[in-house]
């Protein structure tokens, strides 16, 4: 037989030959890095709980397929419906709240209106604290009135005049304590007292102040009108204490009734909210030293609040654990921590705005920024006209100062905050 002569010198001949086998050599290892025989020994235990990332997770089969529930986390079957990881941090999130189910969401306020969407319809109504978490109330103005939803503003501090605001359209109540950046504590048995009477109602608390430490969301010595004493559902913004860093965005919604928490993972599920492998994980290193860090932010906050009330500059000192400050008794009777947020007022006569900004400007270890929960103390000046339709400060026009604590040294924040005070004049 005669060969067909190649069309290649025989020099190249040679560099052909060569490069198909590297070919096959680079064919081989593509599949052989993606299906790989080695599995590790079982058995691995150590400090942190391992971290599983995934959107595929893998069947055995199709019987497997048709078989695995992720409802009731007996399975794994698609990242968005829980891992080995998240798992593990909703059934710690559940226990740090005294709750007995969780759902994550990637933010706090995405948390809050996970709600908000599950719970209600066209034609319901919605009512919410004055003192409210300022994009809660937003959520409830702008998104759901355009679906037909209709929402109320209540004074959280008159459980009385909740009655004459409930009717039939009524499903669900907003609860929070204390309120945003004004910590107005409220009465939350006597709210929950009057809302139990509705049972169509179904009462959820921003708990992210409280962080499941401060009080027992789910057990507030309410009158059992039905089997539970406190509220429904606890939402966390868990970016705050939980984190502890100031470096993850992550909420949680913790129930304590499987039908409930069923209404809500549905449409958890259908809004496709799902939260990263990494974020989990820090989660996970914060939570055993949640505690210890509540408490040091709750030891120095008091103290900057005595100090701060012994200043003449302010007209009042915002803070639960100061009989002075609204619903100081309400808190009292729930609660023995009160967080690391405190908030003064500075009356506008006295203190021009670009004064009070002045002051802010001035600190140096308390730095301008949102949220709170971390290492670093930080600062926010608030307007305070048109913020609040009740209370102490509805009417009010001057600046309100927030500070929330961090991890440093006290005697350096309240020298801190004395040096910046020369600068309001
Ligand atoms: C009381 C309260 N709830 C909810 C949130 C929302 O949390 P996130 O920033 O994770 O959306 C915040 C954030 O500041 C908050 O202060």
């Amino acid at each position: 037989m005669s060969q067909t002569p190649s069309p290649l010198p025989p020099s190249l001949e040679h560099a052909s030959a060569a490069t198909s086998a590297a070919e096959s050599a680079l064919s081989q290892r593509a599949t052989g890095l993606i299906h790989h025989p080695y599995a590790p020994p079982a058995g691995f235990d150590a400090v942190p709980p391992g971290v599983f990332k995934a959107s595929t997770v893998f069947f055995a089969n199709t019987a497997e397929l048709h078989s695995r529930e992720w409802k009731d986390k007996t399975g794994y079957t698609y990242g968005l419906h829980g891992t080995p990881t998240t798992f593990t941090l909703e059934e710690r999130l559940a226990t740090l709240e005294g709750g007995l189910q969780t759902l994550l969401a990637p933010s706090g306020l995405s948390a809050l209106t996970l709600v908000s969407q599950a719970l209600l319809k066209a034609g319901d109504e919605v009512l919410i604290p004055d003192n409210a978490y300022a994009p809660n109330k937003d959520f409830c103005r702008v998104e759901l009135a355009q679906w037909g939803i209709t929402h109320r503003v209540y004074d959280p501090l008159d459980p009385a005049s909740l009655t004459g605001l409930i009717h039939e359209r009524t499903r669900l109540v907003w609860l929070e304590a204390p309120g945003s950046v004004t910590l107005e504590f409220p009465d939350l048995a006597a709210l929950i007292q009057v809302l139990r009477q509705h049972p169509q109602v179904v009462i959820a608390l921003d708990n992210t102040w409280g962080a499941g430490l401060a009080f027992n969301p789910f057990e507030l010595g309410v009158p059992a009108f039905t089997d539970t004493r406190g509220v429904d559902i606890s939402v966390h913004a868990l970016t705050k204490y939980p984190s502890g860093g100031g470096d993850v965005l992550m909420g949680s919604v913790v129930t304590r009734d499987a039908a409930l928490h069923l209404r809500l993972k549905l449409t958890h599920m259908r809004l496709g909210l799902g939260v990263g492998a990494n974020d989990a994980e820090s989660l996970l290193r914060g939570l055993p030293s949640l505690v210890l860090r509540y408490q040091a932010h709750d030891a120095a906050t008091r103290q900057i609040a005595h100090w701060l009330q012994a200043r003449p500059e302010f007209s009042a000192v915002l803070h639960p654990a100061l009989p002075s400050s609204p619903g100081h008794d309400a808190w009292a009777r729930v609660a023995r921590h009160a967080g690391g947020l405190v908030s003064v007022v500075l009356d506008a006569q006295r203190h021009p705005r670009e004064k009070v900004h002045a002051f802010v400007d001035a600190l140096k270890l308390f730095r301008i920024g949102y949220s709170w929960g971390g290492p670093v103390s930080l600062v926010m000046p608030y307007g305070l006209k048109g913020m609040r339709q009740h209370g102490a400060l509805a009417g009010a026009s001057g600046t309100l100062v927030r500070f929330a604590i961090g991890l440093e040294d006290v005697g350096d924040l309240i020298g801190d905050i004395e040096q910046a005070l020369t600068a309001l004049g």
